[in-house]
């Protein structure tokens, strides 16, 4: 593994590595991906493999440019067409009917493909330079905190990746918003930092959960996803001082990230913006920050219960589900 400043040489370097069916990781607005040639299934076995990801599980189509959907997707709604105008590039990832050719391994046996383009200088340099789509799922081994650096990507990964291309800290900070445009209604089936009334404004009304008992495969959707190894604790802010204290006394080390800056004594402390947007960008680093120091637990504060918050409240979540499923 190469960890490469972004020049025009390493660049196209990255870009032949691609072509040559290697792993490139590369930043994105919202969270550093794992690259590999979206119409290449020996690439794609070796991105599976690297991530350690279930092959059932689909992975995302990064593209350069908005008319390539129409390589990629059929029957693309006037929906998506609007919001690619608005929103693209940008976090927002969209569902659409997968075109013939399009790899059941991208598409994780589906009949649908997602689809991004990435707002990351560095992302789109790399993709015009490449042409092609890139099949990118965050550059994290599955079920781990996505990485936000370019070391993040290199503490999880070894010889399995070629390049790493340093675009410095990611913007967003969490993954994109997933709308799913293939149903009579729109669906956000995973949430980010595009809004629903965002999407609403441009494209009608949005579903803001998956279909109840819905079947789509997507991991970020899997209840215990966006893991610390250090066991997580969801708790509300009323509770939160009162859980501390209980959890000290029991003997356990405990370590927080709260908007409270006064909580008492505890083992690593991070206080957290009220600010969304802040709070979002810089939610993996204080997550993998807390999951350093070695505590017994992480106590987490929840956020409120706003559409401005979903995306963050919605990873939180994930990140404590191994806990609050043991109560
Ligand atoms: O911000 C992001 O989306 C980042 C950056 C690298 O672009 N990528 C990312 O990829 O988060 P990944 O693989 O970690 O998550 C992609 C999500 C998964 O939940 C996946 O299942 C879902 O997108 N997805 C991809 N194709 C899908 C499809 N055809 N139907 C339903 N979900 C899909
Ligand atoms: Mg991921």
């Amino acid at each position: 593994m190469r960890v490469l400043r972004p020049t025009d040489e390493a660049i196209r370097e990255a870009s032949a590595a691609l072509r040559t069916g290697l792993l490139v990781a590369l930043p994105t607005e919202t969270v550093y991906g794992l690259g590999a040639d979206a119409r290449n299934d020996a690439a794609l076995k070796r991105l599976y493999e690297a991530k350690g990801r279930p092959t059932q599980h689909p992975v995302i189509v990064h593209l350069a440019n908005a008319d390539q959907i129409d390589e990629w997707a059929v029957d693309v709604p006037e929906a998506a067409r609007r919001l690619a105008a608005q929103l693209w590039p940008g976090p927002l990832t969209m569902i659409l009917r997968k075109a013939g050719f399009v790899s059941l391994s991208v598409t994780g046996g589906q009949d649908t493909v997602g689809l991004r383009i990435p707002s990351h200088p560095v992302a789109r340099k790399l993709l015009l330079e490449f042409g092609g789509g890139v099949a990118a799922p965050s550059a994290n081994k599955f079920g781990r905190i996505s990485p936000t650096t370019a070391d993040d990507v290199a503490h999880d990964f070894e010889e399995e990746v070629e390049i790493v291309l340093d675009g410095g800290t990611c913007e967003v900070g969490i993954e994109s918003t997933i709308v799913d445009l293939t149903g009579d209604q729109l669906r956000i089936l995973r949430p980010g930092m595009i809004l629903p009334e965002q999407i609403e404004a441009i494209a009608g009304k949005v579903q803001r959960a998956p279909a109840p008992g819905s079947t789509t495969r997507a991991p970020g959707m899997l209840k215990s996803h966006y893991a610390p190894r250090t066991p997580t604790e969801l708790v509300t802010s009323e509770k939160f001082s009162a859980r501390l204290r209980e959890l000290q006394s029991s003997g356990r080390k405990v370590c927080a990230l709260t908007f409270q800056a006064q909580v008492g004594e505890c083992a690593g402390l991070v206080v957290a913006s009220v600010d969304p947007r802040r709070y979002a960008h810089e939610l993996y680093g204080s997550l993998r920050k807390l999951d350093r120091l070695g505590a017994d637990v992480i106590l987490v504060e929840s956020v409120p219960e706003d559409d401005a918050w979903s995306g963050v409240a919605d990873r939180l979540k994930r990140a404590a589900a191994d806990c609050s499923s043991r109560g």
